[in-house]
């Protein structure tokens, strides 16, 4: 049995007072009724400190958004795997469309960022997923399965289980436009049939699998009760307490 991940992507949204007090409510939501499930934030780094300190003791984990593939140097601007394993971070995400978008984020660069991630045991969640042109033109398929194998099917079974799948399909990521649970279902089963294809049944089986693109109270239910979907990688809905504790409630 998988146990699902709420992880809530927090962006670049500045609020530093703000997110503590929704960090809080959530630390104190979490106490008074223990979820079954895994429940993360992924702050900006400037906040990672000051939320780590308030979800301590808590079931709350804390996750960074972001790491280059190097551990240390001459990097102006970047940050290691390394620092944030030095200060607890429980994941990383990797390969958001963002990123991939904005910053010119390559499979093979991702490839090595997922690399330096696990070289040092930082779980990684790693986004994949196609544009509003590519599922238009039904390659869906076809740039997902690219995407994974180009930047994580040279891992190990044993590597493999530090490592979360999002499926983030670009046109559903902040435009109120969700996949449909059936679309969401369809996707995630073939990312499990290639994982058991190209890494093993093992990894297949135990792979978790999240959904990511508007996802809010509303649709949580039942994208959440389909049976390869193992969770949510939360943007919007991420940053109100009472919207983001609705999914976590419907994820068990
Ligand atoms: P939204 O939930 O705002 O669509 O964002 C999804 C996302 O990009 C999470 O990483």
């Amino acid at each position: 049995m998988r146990r699902k991940i709420i992880a809530g992507n927090w962006k670049m949204n500045p609020g530093a007072a703000d997110f503590k007090n929704l960090c809080q409510d959530i630390c104190s939501q979490l106490e008074s009724e223990e979820p079954n499930c895994e429940v993360l934030i992924c702050p900006p780094f400037p906040y990672i400190v000051s939320m780590l300190e308030t979800a301590k003791g808590s079931a709350l984990q804390i996750g960074a958004q972001n790491a280059y593939f190097e551990q240390k140097g001459a990097y102006t601007g970047e940050v290691s795997p390394q620092m944030l394993s030095d200060l607890s971070v429980n994941y990383v995400i990797l390969g958001h469309s963002e990123r991939r978008k904005y910053f010119g984020e390559t499979d093979a660069f991702l490839r090595l960022k997922v690399d330096a991630a696990l070289e040092v045991g930082l779980p990684v969640i790693f986004c994949c997923g196609e544009s509003l042109e590519e599922r238009e033109s039904d390659s869906q398929a076809e740039v997902v399965g690219k995407q994974l194998r180009k930047a994580l099917f040279h891992l190990s079974e044993e590597s493999f289980a530090k490592v979360v799948i999002a499926y983030e399909p670009v046109w559903a990521i902040g435009t109120g436009k969700t996949a449909s649970p059936q679309q969401a279902q369809e996707m995630h089963e073939f990312i499990r049939t290639l994982l058991s294809k190209n890494v093993s049944q093992k990894t297949a089986e135990a792979c978790r699998i999240l959904y990511g693109g508007s996802m809010k109270p509303a649709n949580a239910a039942e994208l959440l009760s389909q049976k390869d979907v193992d969770g949510g990688l939360i943007g919007g809905a991420s940053l109100k307490a009472n919207d983001f504790l609705a999914i976590v409630k419907t994820a068990g």
